[in-house]
């Protein structure tokens, strides 16, 4: 992979084979192993003993899971886009859904090899791009849409300057005016005290941590969204025995850890809260 921030894809697809091979799976997802080639195996070694990030990983993951789970439940048809779609096997495992994977050709070119997407039990289009070179808005533009869309960025936010976080939130607003934006978040509160050890790690791999603000949830609502749910991912891996933190330290003591690190769910105000009635799961912190 010539993008340092695509060998991370390695890493999210190790925790996820790491967790379809435990005693008590949290996700099951069999494409995990078959997606990781040699390369993917060599990078993974490098995590796979982080219980704690890997654990948060893992439940990030599942938490979306859930947030998809409930659009599909209302809408069969949704469509979904995924921008550093990485090895997400989503479209694969999950019922129902119009899914758009993008991300680094290479990537792209593993997932055909390995699960094309012309045998995808849901319509599933994957776009290779390149990211430093070519534009995200000429790749999604054949499929712009007045129709409901969700948008998920995960693990992929604080890889990112501010300024191309808001030149996507700007295409994909164009081109998907009733979108919601899930993605996961990171406080530089949270990066300081609890993130150095997978940042380092990271690093190696010569990718860094460029979007940490704050308050990023303050940071994305900004670029013309609504705030609609954010889940702590630290405190519901407590909950699954995830992290070996108790869940009542978390909750009650640890607030950098409860709400440095969140997968939320913003709405372009006012857009989505009409167009589509799925319930989102309760949030679990403010
Ligand atoms: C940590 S991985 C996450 C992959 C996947 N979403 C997951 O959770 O398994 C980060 C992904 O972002 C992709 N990526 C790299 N540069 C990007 C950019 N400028 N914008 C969006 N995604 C990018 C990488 O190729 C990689 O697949």
């Amino acid at each position: 992979m010539s993008n340092p921030v695509s060998k991370t894809a390695w890493y999210c697809t190790g925790v996820r084979m790491q967790d379809a091979r435990s005693a008590d799976p949290l996700i099951g997802d069999v494409w995990a192993e078959r997606f990781l080639d040699e390369e993917g195996r060599r990078v993974f070694e490098r995590f796979a003993d982080l219980r704690e990030p890997n654990g948060a990983n893992i439940v990030r993951h599942w938490l979306i899971d859930q947030w998809l789970n409930a659009r599909l439940a209302t809408d069969p048809a949704h469509r979904i886009v995924l921008v550093g779609a990485g090895f997400d096997s989503r479209a694969l495992r999950l019922t129902g859904g119009h899914w758009i994977e993008v991300d680094e050709a290479a990537v792209i070119e593993r997932k055909e090899a390995i699960a094309p997407s012309h045998g995808s039990p849901n319509r599933l289009v994957r776009i290779p791009i390149d990211f430093a070179r070519e534009s995200l808005a000429d790749k999604l533009a054949p499929h712009a849409t007045d129709a409901p869309v969700t948008v998920v960025m995960e693990g992929v936010t604080y890889y990112l300057e501010a300024a191309a976080i808001a030149a996507n939130a700007r295409t994909f607003a164009d081109l998907f005016p009733r979108h919601e934006l899930i993605c996961d978040l990171q406080s530089n509160a949270f990066v300081e005290r609890w993130g150095r050890r997978i940042i380092e790690r990271i690093a190696a791999l010569g990718a860094h941590w460029r979007f940490h603000p704050e308050d990023p949830v303050a940071a994305i609502e900004a670029l013309g969204y609504e705030r609609r749910a954010c889940l702590s991912i630290a405190l519901r891996a407590a909950e699954l025995k995830r992290l070996r933190v108790p869940a009542v330290l978390i909750r009650y003591l640890l607030p950098s850890l409860r709400d440095g690190y969140r997968v939320c769910a913003f709405a372009r105000h006012p857009e989505f809260n009409r167009a589509v009635p799925g319930t989102l799961p309760p949030s679990v912190s403010a």
